[in-house]
């Protein structure tokens, strides 16, 4: 038997996943890390804890294996997006990576505009200046940090540099490196004009490569650690949607699905990168050669959910909180809640905006809070999907995957707000299956990553939309909709009280 690993680095934990030629998860580990949040809407983490973890996880999943360790032939990525990490000329990390969930860099977008004007930048990296974003990060370091900013011969995104240290070599990839607003998405190359515009020196960016690439194999360091064998081919991997889209199947036009992780996302297929969103959803480079992806993206998808059983239900499990949220009527006996945690993007590119609920009274029971909580993250869900269907898009059938997939009243509350058939896949782990199909395919398993999807993806239940919820939510949309415009200068206002 012959297997692959697919490394899944997320915000809250990395995953590991070993799968076999018939596409089956064998084995999975995982392992968490903490978010370093010093001040409102900072969010950092320490990419060497990444590694600890990695290697910790590995080498778990090595002493569960019972057969010769030569038989995982490969190992590649799906990584958290946008994060920023520097390395110095001794190829060591300077400061805390400041991750795509950050959002100080307001200013350094605005700068982003005024310098380079937002019809070039649309024309080149096909994406807004939003606060995530990677470039806005290194021009917040440029300017509050130069000492770092001096120091940094390298920069890489998270799963990057995880990849760099287990296999020695420096890469970035086109679907990680198209979040970065530094990326000609259309031409895969990284943009001279915006490296002289900000003046950021070229060799800070690292080399491209395609996803499926091998770019060799594990350090003899790495191999001793883990228990695997320093044989293993390492290959490049891709964004977390990127991997997510193909652990999913999204690859060919047509094609959606949306993933709820600690952000949420609704993501589409795309054969070209000349088309124009005008900047309203993102617009990336996939993990299949020459293809493409939009999304739109809910900031605090899981993470609102986390946050609430943190805050108020820490000693119940997940399962627990979600438990009688199928009993609340819909919309929660009118209770509404906005998952703007830390900001939102899609479709209102805000970092100000914070969360509401709005229409508590003394009925509610934490059950009600809970409902609404999923209906928030779902009807913001339901902007990016409004988007695109005003884009001509026609979207009646998306696969779904992550946490929002584990739960059956939240599949049935999708097909309600989404008016589409929800399919779920027998696995919801979409980006690490979507790590270990291009180890798979790099391999050479499979002549293609479509073919490798026929045997890695099953679809295991469609949900319908029930008519007479998706009329009741149509009505509530309409007043959710209206909670963003009307919170929003009142969350400008305390946005400068924080300050
Ligand atoms: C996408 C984004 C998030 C992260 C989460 O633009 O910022 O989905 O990739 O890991």
């Amino acid at each position: 038997m012959s297997y692959v690993i697919g490394v899944d680095l997320g915000t809250s934990a990395v995953k590991v996943l070993l799968m076999n030629k018939q596409g089956e998860i064998k084995q999975e580990v995982s392992k968490s890390y903490p978010l370093i949040q010093e001040k409102s809407g900072y969010s950092e983490q320490d990419p060497d804890q990444w590694v600890e973890k990695t290697v910790e996880a590995l080498h778990e999943l090595v002493s569960q294996f019972n057969e010769p360790v030569s038989t995982i032939e490969g190992l590649s990525f799906s990584g958290q997006m946008h994060g920023l990490v520097l390395l110095n000329e001794n190829q060591e990390v300077i400061r805390p990576a400041i991750l795509w969930n950050d959002t100080r860099t307001t200013r350094q977008c605005q700068a982003i505009y005024d310098t380079i004007g937002e019809d070039q930048l649309l024309a080149i990296t096909k994406n807004p200046a939003l606060e995530g974003f990677t470039l806005p990060k290194l021009l917040w370091v440029k300017e509050h940090e130069p000492d770092h900013y001096n120091q940094a011969s390298t920069f890489l995104l998270p799963k990057d540099y995880v990849r760099f240290r287990l296999a020695g070599m420096i890469h970035s990839e086109y679907s990680d490196a198209a979040g970065t607003l530094m990326l000609d998405v259309a031409h895969k190359e990284w943009s001279q004009t915006i490296c002289e515009a900000f003046e950021i020196d070229a060799a800070l960016c690292p080399p491209l490569v395609e996803s499926s690439e091998r770019v060799g194999t594990l350090t003899h360091e790495i191999a001793d650690k883990t228990g695997l064998s320093a044989a293993t081919s390492v290959f490049a991997g891709g964004a977390d949607n990127a991997c997510g889209a193909i652990g999913t199947g999204i690859l060919s036009e047509g094609k959606t699905f949306c993933s709820i992780g600690t952000s949420g996302v609704v993501l589409s297929y795309e054969h070209t990168g000349d088309l124009d969103f005008a900047g309203k959803v993102h617009y990336f480079n996939h993990g299949k050669t020459d293809a493409y992806y939009t999304m739109g993206v809910t900031l605090g998808a899981g993470y609102s959910l986390n946050w609430f059983k943190e805050v108020f239900a820490e000693h119940k499990s997940f399962e627990d909180l979600m438990q009688g949220i199928g009993d609340v009527p819909i919309g929660a006996k009118g209770l509404l809640f906005t998952p703007y945690l830390a900001g939102e993007r899609t479709p209102h590119a805000d970092a100000a905006i914070r969360a509401s609920f709005i229409g508590i009274d003394s009925s509610h029971q934490l059950t009600d809070f809970v409902r609404a909580v999923v209906e928030g993250i779902t009807f913001s869900l339901n902007e990016s999907l409004e988007i695109f269907r005003a884009n001509g898009k026609s979207i009646d059938r998306i696969i779904t995957s992550g946490g929002g997939a584990k739960n059956e009243t939240w599949l049935q509350i999708q097909a309600d707000i989404f008016n589409a058939t929800i399919v779920r896949l027998s696995s919801e782990q979409g980006p690490g299956v979507g790590a270990a199909m291009l180890a798979a395919y790099g391999c050479e398993w499979y002549p293609s990553l479509e073919a490798c999807a026929d045997v890695f993806t099953h679809e295991k239940e469609e949900i319908e939309p029930i008519p007479e919820h998706v009329e009741r939510y149509q009505q509530l949309y309409q007043l959710y909709q209206d909670i963003y415009a009307q919170t929003k200068d009142l969350n400008h206002r305390l946005a400068d009280f924080r300050q």
